[in-house]
């Protein structure tokens, strides 16, 4: 299905609206609506989208596309209703992967809201076992498969990359030890269902599993889980593993 079209654009929005009217009743999904609606067409202004384009230094420097600026405005529009998409600044990111403790090799990374894969690309930097990326958006999902298929360099260590299309609440892990990379793409039901399949996955295949969450807003959710613990972190992530 073309990455915006109209039925997906649609099934999009209804869930949406199923899932804040299972949250906050029939009455309360109004003053949301109207809030990331004003919140799109605030985002819309030329300002705004030139500020977009300030995440841009990773693609020249590795020829690939993988900037907010190009996002066109319905995949923004459907953002807006579950998480913009964002690229992870290359920096952070080395630092974040420096705290894990970890022989990669033996590990699956992971991204859930993947985007256009900046960070399937930046992980293969590193020598992980494979790499897997979960995007809900269907021309996120496109850019990033586009981005992994000419992203080749000397220091890659990881060629085993692949991007997947789907919601990310509905994702079978795979039974490896897993680095779950999470830069806020769900909303708290959403977080607590990933969360919820992870210890089912982790009852039936006890493994090693690292949880590295960028922007955590919604720490305090991780940290209702019995089957984490929280190992660190600083203002702008958190570090969890299962104990
Ligand atoms: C802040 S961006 C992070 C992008 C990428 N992980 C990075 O760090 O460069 C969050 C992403 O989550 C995606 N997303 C939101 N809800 C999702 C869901 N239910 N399943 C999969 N992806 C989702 C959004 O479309 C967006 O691309």
């Amino acid at each position: 299905m073309s990455p915006s079209s109209p039925q997906q654009f649609w099934r999009a929005l209804r869930g949406w609206w199923r899932e804040q009217a299972r949250e906050k009743g029939a009455g309360g999904t109004t003053s949301p609506l109207i809030r990331n609606l004003w919140a799109f067409v605030r985002e819309s202004t030329p300002e705004r989208r030139r500020q977009r384009y300030g995440d841009m230094e990773y693609d020249w420097e590795h020829r690939v596309n993988t900037t907010s600026g190009t996002v066109d405005w319905r995949a923004r529009l459907l953002g807006l209703f579950h998480s913009p998409y964002q690229p992870t600044d290359p920096a952070l990111f080395q630092e974040m992967m420096a705290s894990l403790p970890i022989e990669f090799d033996h590990f699956t990374f992971v991204d859930l809201g993947s985007g256009k894969g900046r960070t399937l690309l930046m992980a293969s930097e590193y020598p992980f076992r494979r790499i897997v990326g979960v995007e809900l958006i269907a021309e996120l999902h496109r850019a990033a498969e586009e981005n992994i298929r000419v992203y080749r360099r000397l220091t890659q260590r990881c060629v085993q990359i692949e991007a997947v299309c789907a919601d990310a609440c509905e994702f079978v892990f795979p039974e490896t030890p897993l680095v779950l990379y999470l830069f806020n793409p769900l909303p708290e039901a959403g977080l607590r269902r990933v969360l919820r399949n992870l210890e089912q996955s982790l009852e039936q295949s006890p493994r090693p599993v690292w949880i590295v969450y960028h922007n955590p807003a919604m720490d305090s959710v991780l940290a209702t889980s019995r089957a984490l613990g929280s190992t660190g972190g600083t203002e702008q992530y958190s570090v969890f593993k299962n104990l």
